[in-house]
C-alpha cells in the first residue's frame, strides 16, 4: 500500500465527522470543494488546548497546564529582549496566542471589513482566522481545498507565490487567462467569462487579486459587477467555485472609476456552489510587512453558523499543525492601531503619498517620446506598474538597468518590466523612466 493511500485510509476523526456533517447538512456544495487534506481536519478542540482552557477557569490554586514558564503571575522574560519593547504588558508579547488568533483583533478586524464592505449588509460571514500574513492564508487555503492534480484559474499577471504555494508544495495546477484585453484598455472580461464557460460544472478554484500584483489593476465598478457576474453564472450552472479574494492591497486605490470594495462582499452571497474567501491582512494596509499578521474571512450563500465554525475549526486546525499559532507581538500590535483614533488619519495620509506617486508614474511613463520602448499596461491602485517593453526581454532589460544605470525593477515573462512606485520618491519616477528607455534603445541598437 503506497503511503498515500495509506493516509486516505486513516479514520476520520469525530470532529472532522462532525464538522463535515454541519457543512453537508447546511452547505453540501462546500463539503465537495475540500480537499481530501481538508476533509479530514479538524481542530483537536478535546486535548490539551481544552485541558488548558478549562484550567484558566477553573484552576485558581494552581494552574500547572499552560507549555510557558511564568514568574510573578507573568510570562518569565529576559530583560535584554523586553527593552525593545514599549506599550505593550509582557502578556501581550510573550504569551502563545490562541491558534484562531487572538479574540479581540479577530472582532476588531472583522468590523473594519464590514465597514470597508457594505454590500455584506447582514449576511453572516465567519470570524476572520488569523494567519501569519497573507502568504500563509494562501497557503492555508490551498491545503483545504486544493488536492494535486486540481485546477486553480488565475490571469497571466499574477503574484508567482501562487506557483510556488499551490503548484510545487501541493501538485495543483494553475491555468491562466490574459488579464488585460488585447488593447490593453481594462480587465479581460471576454477572457475571464471563457475561461468559467469551458470548466462549467467542474471544481474549480479561482484566484481574484485587486489590486493586482504585478499590473497594479483594480478592475473598474462595471467591470467588478460583470465579474461577480460571471462567478455567479458558473456557479448557477453548476460549477462548484472556491473564489479567493486576494485583497493584499486593499485600500491602495488612486482612480474615480476603481471599485472601492472586496468582491468578498457580493461573493459571499452570490450562491451556494460559490465559498467566497477573503485573504486579508495588515502586511500592506497598514505598512506591517514583517509583523506577518493576516486573516482568511469565509462566505457562501445560505452559510449558517454551524458551516462557518466548521470552516474556523478545519483553518485553525492546519494553523495548529503546522505554525501553532501566529506571533502576539504582532496580533497585539495590529488590535491597538485599530483601536487608535488616529489609525485612519494616518493610514490615509500614507495613501495620498502612494497616489502623488502613482500620478507622477502615470505622467513619465506615457511620455510620447518613450513609445518605441513600451506599452504600458493600465494601472490604478496598489503598489506597482508594468510595461511591456517592445524589440527586447524583460530581462536584458532588467540587467542592463542594473548595470549601467543602476536602477533595480523587476522581469517577468518575456517582455513585462514591473516597476514599485510605491518605493520611489517623486523626485525619482522621471529618472527611472528615462534609464529604462536609455536601457531598451541601447539593447535594441547592439541587436
Ligand atoms: C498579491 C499578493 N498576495 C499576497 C502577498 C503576501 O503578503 P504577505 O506579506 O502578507 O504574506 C503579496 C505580497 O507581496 C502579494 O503581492
Amino acid at each position: 500500500m503506497s503511503s498515500q493511500s495509506s493516509v486516505s485510509s486513516v479514520a476520520l476523526n469525530p470532529l472532522a465527522e462532525a464538522a463535515n456533517a454541519a457543512i453537508r447538512t447546511d452547505c453540501p456544495a462546500v463539503l465537495e470543494m475540500l480537499s481530501e487534506r481538508g476533509k479530514r481536519f479538524f481542530f483537536p478542540a478535546k486535548g490539551i488546548l481544552a485541558q488548558g482552557a478549562e484550567a484558566k477557569q477553573k484552576a485558581k490554586t494552581a494552574n500547572a497546564t499552560i507549555g510557558i514558564a511564568t514568574e510573578s503571575g507573568q510570562p518569565m522574560h529576559l530583560q535584554c529582549v523586553h527593552q525593545y519593547y514599549q506599550g505593550l504588558t509582557p502578556n501581550e508579547i510573550y504569551e502563545y496566542a490562541p491558534s484562531y488568533g487572538k479574540p479581540e483583533l479577530r472582532q476588531a478586524w472583522a468590523k473594519k471589513q464590514r465597514e470597508e464592505t457594505p454590500s455584506l449588509g447582514q449576511s453572516l460571514t465567519s470570524l476572520p482566522v488569523v494567519t501569519n500574513a497573507l502568504t500563509h492564508g494562501l497557503a492555508v487555503v490551498g491545503d483545504l481545498f486544493l488536492d494535486a492534480g486540481e485546477e486553480a484559474l488565475s490571469s497571466d499577471l499574477m503574484w508567482e507565490n501562487y506557483n510556488l504555494s499551490w503548484e510545487t508544495r501541493l501538485g495543483a495546477r494553475i491555468s491562466t487567462y490574459p488579464f488585460f484585453d488585447t488593447r490593453l484598455t481594462g480587465f479581460n472580461l471576454q477572457a475571464f467569462t471563457q475561461a468559467l464557460f469551458s470548466r462549467r460544472g467542474r471544481k474549480l478554484v479561482v484566484a481574484l487579486n485587486f489590486p493586482n500584483n504585478p499590473s497594479g489593476y483594480t478592475p473598474t465598478r462595471a467591470e467588478a459587477g460583470a465579474i461577480v457576474n460571471a462567478l455567479t453564472a458558473a456557479a448557477e450552472a453548476g460549477s462548484k467555485l472556491v473564489v479567493v479574494c486576494d485583497d493584499a492591497y486593499y485600500g491602495m486605490f488612486f482612480d474615480e472609476q476603481c471599485e472601492t470594495e472586496s468582491l468578498f462582499g457580493r461573493l459571499a452571497q452570490a450562491h451556494p456552489n460559490l465559498l467566497a474567501i477573503k485573504i486579508d491582512g495588515a502586511t500592506k494596509e497598514e505598512f506591517v510587512w514583517g509583523l506577518r499578521v493576516g486573516f482568511v474571512t469565509y462566505g457562501v450563500k445560505g452559510g449558517t453558523k454551524a458551516v462557518y465554525d466548521a470552516l474556523e475549526q478545519k483553518t485553525a486546525g492546519m494553523i495548529r499543525a503546522v505554525i501553532s499559532n501566529v506571533s502576539m507581538p504582532g496580533q497585539s500590535i495590529v488590535y491597538k492601531a485599530l483601536q487608535s483614533p488616529s489609525f485612519r488619519a494616518q493610514q490615509a495620509e500614507k495613501v495620498a503619498l502612494l497616489r502623488r506617486r502613482s500620478a507622477a508614474t502615470a505622467v513619465e511613463c506615457r511620455k510620447s517620446e518613450y513609445a518605441d520602448c513600451w506599452d504600458v499596461y493600465p494601472f490604478n491602485s496598489g503598489y506597482f506598474m508594468c510595461l511591456r517593453v517592445k524589440g527586447v526581454t524583460a530581462e536584458a532589460v532588467r540587467q542592463e538597468l542594473l548595470e549601467t544605470h543602476g536602477v533595480g525593477v523587476i522581469a517577468l515573462g518575456q517582455t513585462e518590466v514591473r516597476v514599485a512606485f510605491s518605493c520611489l520618491t517623486e523626485a525619482q519616477i522621471p529618472g527611472v523612466f528615462l534609464a529604462i528607455a536609455t536601457a531598451v534603445r541601447a539593447l535594441v541598437a547592439k541587436k
